[in-house]
């Protein structure tokens, strides 16, 4: 393990900021699509997680790399499991929600061929 990080939103703060623009600088053009199928209570805790994922994310790369959020593609697998590919870096994540907050961790693991 090289590297970890955590994140935690306030789901009310992303609610309020919920705009085309503030999705395209959070979202993936695959998670925006997703997006679109959900209820406006779902929206906010997916978009809440996400961006707490992907703050996590960047600082588990904090020192080797520096993603923008959207270029960070996070997929549910077929068990609901958070899975992220970023170029050849080993990552491992997990996202939380409750009622007002949703938090998040990633776990750089290490780099192929790094
Ligand atoms: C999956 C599970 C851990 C989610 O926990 P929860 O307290 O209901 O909900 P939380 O808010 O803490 O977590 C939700 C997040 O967990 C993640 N998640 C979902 N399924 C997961 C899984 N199988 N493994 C790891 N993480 C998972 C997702 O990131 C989800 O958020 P997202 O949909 O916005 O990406 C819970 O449903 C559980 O305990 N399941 C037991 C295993 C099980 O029976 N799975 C169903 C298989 S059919």
């Amino acid at each position: 393990m090289i590297g970890v990080g955590i994140d935690i939103v306030e789901n009310e703060r992303v609610r309020k900021a919920l705009s085309p623009a503030f999705l395209r600088h959070v979202l993936s053009k695959e998670e925006i699509a997703r997006s679109k199928e959900y209820t406006e209570k779902r929206m906010v805790e997916f978009v809440s997680g996400r961006f707490a994922c992907k703050e996590a994310i960047i600082k588990a790369l904090s020192g080797y790399d520096s993603p923008v959020m959207s270029e960070l593609n996070i997929i549910n697998n077929e068990t609901g499991k958070p899975e992220i590919k970023y170029k050849n870096y080993r990552l491992l994540i997990s996202i939380s929600h409750e009622r007002n907050y949703s938090c998040a961790m990633a776990i750089l693991e290490g780099v192929e061929n790094g």
